[in-house]
């Protein structure tokens, strides 16, 4: 309960967002984006401290036993996007994108590079599992880099020394290699820290084919896709997968810059995208 008293550190949901894209920038050497100066960015580090000292394998399941049942109702995919795009926080609406206008960048980045249609269509709802925050979440149980839960924190995760304060550093059985998991177990079998990615892979796993569903549920493990940690808990299968979670990646992180998508002109195209692949109304 204590945890969701806490202040909301980022000013909008988005500056995590911009973090990771900073520190992933083209041309930054390993060093430079590794060192990251805790006062630089005082709201990200403090978003990074909860984050790491509130998500257990106890909050997680119990995360998992509230969302992934999808009892909150049907709605379209157009209307989980109207929805998230309520979220308003205290950004300049002049610079900053709306929430659709990023799931529209990301997609239409994919789509010039004549990716397949299911491709485009990830970029499209990969971030509409932040409606978490509608929900009533706290910001860290919505974004920040993901990890598994139930075995030893990888030091490849940022602001590692954070996890001292997270129960879970204090019980022995959590903090072996492998934790509660076999060697190779697939990451399938793998819990990890709650937030938008598992909960819109999810909602969406019955309609897009398994890369897609690796894209969204993945996305945000960093560790994983861009250090290579985590490769004792993956099966070869994960390996390979995991090749599509990397090809995504750069379109959800540098497709910012990129004009303004006009909505009107290319509404026609994702509506027939959108309706391609999914029903009416899906449970969420
Ligand atoms: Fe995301
Ligand atoms: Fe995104």
């Amino acid at each position: 309960m204590q945890a969701v008293l806490e202040k909301q550190p980022l000013k909008e949901l988005d500056e995590w967002d911009d973090f990771v894209a900073t520190r992933y920038k083209q041309g930054k050497s390993e060093d430079e984006f590794r060192n990251y100066k805790p006062d630089a960015n005082p709201g990200v580090t403090e978003f990074y401290r909860q984050n790491h000292a509130h998500q257990t394998l106890d909050f997680v399941l119990k995360k998992k036993a509230e969302y992934c049942g999808l009892t909150r109702g049907k709605k379209s995919i157009w209307e989980m996007a109207e929805y998230l795009n309520t979220l308003v926080d205290d950004s300049d609406p002049d610079t900053d994108l709306t929430q659709i206008e990023h799931l529209l960048q990301t997609a239409e980045a994919i789509r010039k590079d004549g990716h397949p249609r299911w491709f485009v269509l990830t970029g499209l709802v990969h971030d509409l599992g932040k409606v978490l925050c509608l929900y009533g979440e706290p910001q860290w149980a919505v974004v920040g880099d993901t990890f598994p839960v139930g075995c030893a924190y990888s030091d490849q995760i940022v602001f590692p020394e954070f996890f001292a304060a997270n129960p879970d550093s204090k019980v022995p059985e959590y903090q072996t290699k492998y934790g509660i998991y076999q060697p190779n177990c697939g990451l399938d079998n793998v819990h990890m820290s709650w937030g938008h990615d598992e909960y819109i892979y999810t909602v969406t796993r019955n309609y897009l084919p398994e890369p897609a569903q690796y894209m969204l549920r993945y996305h945000s493990f960093y560790a994983a896709h861009r250090h290579g940690a985590y490769k004792h808990l993956m099966s070869p299968h994960d390996e390979q997968m995991f090749e599509w979670v990397r090809k995504f990646n750069p379109y959800d992180l540098y497709s910012k810059g990129r004009e303004r998508p006009n909505l009107e002109e290319i509404k026609p195209y994702y509506e027939d995208l959108v309706s391609e692949f999914f029903p009416d109304q899906i449970a969420w």
